[in-house]
């Protein structure tokens, strides 16, 4: 998988990726990451690539000229007919794990990052194919946002995690959250790891992590059980869970 990342600051986008998991696939060949400087393509003598916004207000536009060159110039090298290119803004989809999935499956993937109030729209009607968002807050740029999601997608390229298993039954898989993770020693500051991870008792573990990943969504997720995939046991168990804690509510309220 090549990821290419049209941005004003392609030493930010390099630094934060070549370290790390991410870092060692590019290193191994899983990936590769490629920062284009869009303002080599600025043909202005002082290489400025934004000006003022027309009709006026605050801040300053980044320019079609500039990304549109940036953009030609890394489409003849790639040479193929369909590329998309993901604008990374708070006016797109928000990004999820089911969307990072999408990407995965492509062989190239180019990011825009945007700086300033915004790049001219002109430019980004003639290029973008996707409009993607990381949240509902607002950064400065689009560097922070396409190196999140460089890595979301990343860890889903097969090679890039040494464990496979590690990608599929994390948070997010099946929709519940993680079940908490323990290692030596079997006691800290006097909390003992729970018994069962320490029977061996495959059966049982398995079970009690389910339990477990249940517990921890109804407690800090509980949106994600509209698209979870509960066995009617599981379900039964989710209902006696949120009895209890029906029960405990009134006790205090009492
Ligand atoms: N640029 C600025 N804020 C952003 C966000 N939340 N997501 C994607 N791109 C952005």
């Amino acid at each position: 998988m090549n990821f290419y990342i049209l941005t004003l600051f392609p030493d930010m986008v390099m630094q934060g990726l070549n370290t790390s998991i991410i870092g060692r696939a590019v290193e191994r060949g899983c990936i590769s990451i490629e920062a284009v400087d869009i303002r080599k393509y600025s043909e202005d003598k002082h290489f400025r690539v934004d000006d003022y916004p027309y009709g006026g207000g605050a801040g300053m536009v980044m320019q079609a000229a500039p990304v549109y060159r940036a953009y030609q110039d890394l489409k003849e090298r790639i040479h193929k007919e369909r590329i998309r290119v993901v604008y990374m803004t708070p006016q797109g989809s928000v990004l999820s794990q089911n969307m990072a999935q999408e990407f995965s499956k492509e062989e190239e993937l180019v990011f825009l990052c945007g700086h300033y109030e915004g790049i001219d729209e002109r430019v980004l009607e003639l290029i973008v194919t996707d409009y993607l968002s990381i949240g509902d807050y607002v950064l400065t740029g689009g560097e922070l946002p396409a190196m999140v999601t460089i890595d979301v997608i990343s860890r889903l390229v097969p090679g890039v995690l040494s464990n496979a298993a590690s990608a599929e039954f994390e948070s997010f898989h099946d929709n519940l959250l993680e079940y908490p993770q323990y290692t030596r020693p079997e006691e800290y500051m006097g909390k003992r790891v729970p018994e069962v991870l320490l029977s061996g008792h495959h059966a049982n573990i398995e079970k009690w992590r389910r339990e477990q990943a249940i517990i921890r969504t109804l407690e800090r997720r509980p949106d994600l059980f509209e698209r979870a995939n509960l066995t009617e046991k599981e379900q039964v168990f989710l209902e006696e869970l949120k009895g209890k804690r029906k029960g405990m509510v009134e006790k205090e309220i009492h």
